[in-house]
């Protein structure tokens, strides 16, 4: 299929996901990371544990090596904090395609392109040294390009027929995860969760 077409369905997806995760906030302070990466930690973990059940065999090897739930773990532990206890939330419902597998985590790699500007800005708001605390967002580092590039062509080997169905994959996933992230607004419940951290 053709890759800037599933990129084009899902802008407004990707926009909206921007003004959702105050990350890029230039008054981000380290409660409201922290916060996030709780989050982020309990959506992640729960994506390894989903597509781990849901994975086309072919897939398997990939996804093993692009998990990224231990790098939140680090981060977590870096501030001191104690891992959230897991509640597992399946991401997608029902037993997905290969297509609509392949769109969810298109979500999931996608998110390491931005998690480089991320990383660039929580360093320098919270003074944190790079992959010190945003480990998660440094990712796969010198090498998301190149595991950037290689996801891409298993997209674009997709047949024209399944795209309907990885973009409708896609839009799930960015969905559960908007699901997800907006219970940080509004700003109260930040302060509230904050507060409320085991
Ligand atoms: C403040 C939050 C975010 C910012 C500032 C951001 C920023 C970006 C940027 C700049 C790119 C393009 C990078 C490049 O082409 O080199 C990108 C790509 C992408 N991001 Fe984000 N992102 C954010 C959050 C997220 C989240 C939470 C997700 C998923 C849950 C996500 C999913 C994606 C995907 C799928 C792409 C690939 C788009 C494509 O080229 O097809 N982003 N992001």
């Amino acid at each position: 299929m053709n890759f800037a077409r599933l990129k084009h369905a899902t802008a407004a997806e990707h926009t909206r996901m921007e003004s959702l995760v105050p990350l890029m906030s230039a008054t981000l302070h380290q409660d409201q990371y922290r916060v996030v990466l709780r989050r982020f930690y309990e959506f992640v973990h729960s994506w390894e544990v989903w597509s781990a059940a849901n994975a086309p065999e072919d897939l398997r090897p990939m996804l093993l090596e692009r998990r990224r739930s231990r790098l939140l773990e680090a981060d977590l532990r870096y501030f001191g904090e104690q891992l959230p206890e897991f509640h597992y939330t399946p991401p997608i419902q029902g037993t997905p395609s290969r297509a609509v597998f392949l769109g969810a985590m298109y979500v999931i790699e996608g998110s390491t392109l931005g998690g480089q500007y991320i990383a660039g800005h929580v360093e320098k708001a919270l003074g944190l040294l790079p992959g010190q605390g945003d480990s998660y967002f440094r990712g796969h580092g010198d090498r998301t390009g190149s595991m950037w590039r290689q996801f891409r062509m298993v997209i674009e080997e997709a047949h024209d027929d399944e795209a309907e169905d990885v973009i409708a994959g896609a839009r799930e996933m960015f969905a559960a995860f908007g699901e997800w992230m907006r219970q940080l607004k509004p700003a109260d419940s930040l302060e509230n969760e904050t507060m409320g951290a085991k």
